[in-house]
């Protein structure tokens, strides 16, 4: 008896264990983000400020509402100090209806014209009863004037729980700054509405104030599992991305290029958005007239792979071969990307110390050339460095912010941690008919 028992007690745990194994995933689903925060409702939500004209003139503003809202509105005035006797114009908006996985919303789009420059502005959008405040925003210069801006690595996980707060200790260090440049990989799945609505939630009235430029990643990136080839292949930029951002048309090789590949230009620097995901050959042609055509002092280009990649088994090759050429011959300022999970700033650095880098490596900073690379990384998910000290200044599992100020002949980069400590600085001067000088004012040589 007391044997069949225990014949029986192997049986029934053996049953048990093999259910709670055969219960358990091969692998672990990454959790859903919580869903019910993310309804849209009449009253705006996800107000986002952007550029698709000139900054100094115009001023592009996004919102979401329900489906119920079948005609946005915008009113916009110059600000005043005595917010009663605003006299504001009246827009009407383009509105896209928006199926999410998880929702259906309307997206809504109006882009102020003919603006005055370095002129406060007041706005709010709704549809004529249900309104947000009065959000500021400011006109750039026509011409070259100082300014900074604030650099983001990907943000991509955790959003809400981790990169809220790195977003909110930038902005601490530079509420004035003029717009927030985001570097790929905002969000980790491109067409969960929950993770897109954790990016909005972080910055929140911030975003209605500072206007946001934003390069696709990988994870903007729609892809399906392509069964000849047997891997991934990339489709289209996430479905949320037009519709909530208003970036410039441009002629764009290609329109799946629009408004992932775009120039802007800012007080006297152009900015320029690549699309490392896609149709990276494509683009060159559309570089080099962009970069020819430059009447600005300063260039600053940005896509979400790194030209020189610091992490894993990464590397660009195709940047490097396409676009490299390009940057070196116009000598563009600096490259700012994210992708690869770690802070890695190039400069002059012991050519003796460099080893294990794969080839193109071994000069990444040219001093005949002048180009700063940096990859850094805003949001909580960090990787090792595995390449050679090809970079100046490196950083492992350290969420950042970087600043960015511009004036005159001389930029200056602050890279912070999460924390607000310096962990990164240098300057770029420029000289006449010279590459520009770089002064390490952090690290000694
Ligand atoms: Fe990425």
């Amino acid at each position: 008896m007391k044997a069949r028992f225990t014949n029986y007690f192997i049986i029934i745990s053996a049953v048990l264990w093999s259910t709670t194994l055969s219960s358990e995933p091969s692998w672990k689903a990454k959790e859903y983000p919580a869903t019910a925060a993310h309804a849209p409702t009449p009253l705006p939500d996800r107000v986002v400020l952007t550029w698709d004209g000139n900054p100094a003139t115009s001023q592009a503003v996004t919102w979401r509402t329900d489906v119920t809202v079948m005609e946005g509105k915008a009113q916009l005035a110059v600000a005043n100090a005595n917010g009663r006797a605003l006299q504001p114009d009246t827009f009407i908006a383009t509105t896209t209806h928006f199926e999410s996985d998880i929702n259906a919303a309307h997206y809504h789009s109006v882009t102020f014209k003919g603006l005055q420059p370095e002129t406060l502005y007041a706005y709010r959008v709704g549809d004529g009863v249900n309104w947000t405040e009065y959000y500021h925003f400011k006109t750039a210069s026509s011409v070259a004037k100082p300014f900074s801006f604030i650099y983001f690595g990907d943000a991509q996980n955790d959003i809400r729980t981790h990169w809220s707060r790195v977003f909110r200790e930038a902005f601490r260090d530079a509420p004035r700054a003029a717009f927030t440049l985001h570097a790929g990989d905002l969000i980790d799945e491109d067409a969960w509405d929950a993770e897109w609505g954790q990016w909005h939630q972080g910055p929140d009235w911030v975003n209605g104030t500072i206007p946001v430029v934003a390069t696709p990643g990988n994870h903007e990136y729609f892809q399906t599992f392509d069964r000849t080839q047997k891997s991934r292949v990339r489709k289209q930029v996430s479905t949320h991305w037009r519709p909530q951002f208003a970036f410039p048309i441009q002629d764009v090789p290609d329109a799946s290029l629009q408004e992932t590949v775009y120039y802007l230009d800012y007080q006297g620097v152009r900015f320029i958005s690549l699309d490392s995901n896609t149709a990276q050959a494509a683009q060159v042609p559309w570089l080099r007239e962009v970069l020819e055509n430059n009447p600005h002092p300063w260039t600053i280009v940005t896509f979400h792979h790194p030209v020189f990649s610091p992490a894993s088994d990464r590397d660009n090759t195709e940047l490097r071969e396409l676009w490299k050429p390009l940057f070196d011959e116009f000598q563009v300022d600096l490259v700012l990307s994210g992708h690869d999970h770690i802070y890695a700033r190039t400069g002059e650095v012991d050519q003796a110390k460099v080893f294990n880098v794969p080839s193109g490596y071994q000069q990444a900073y040219d001093p005949n050339i002048g180009t700063v690379y940096v990859v850094s990384v805003s949001g909580p998910k960090l990787y090792k460095v595995t390449k050679g000290k090809y970079a100046k200044r490196f950083a492992e599992n350290t969420q950042l912010y970087q600043i960015i100020n511009i004036e005159g002949n001389q930029l200056r980069f602050r890279a912070f941690t999460a924390t607000g400590n310096l962990y990164d600085e240098f300057l770029l001067q420029k000289q006449p008919e010279q590459p520009n000088l770089l002064i390490e004012t952090f690290l000694q040589q």
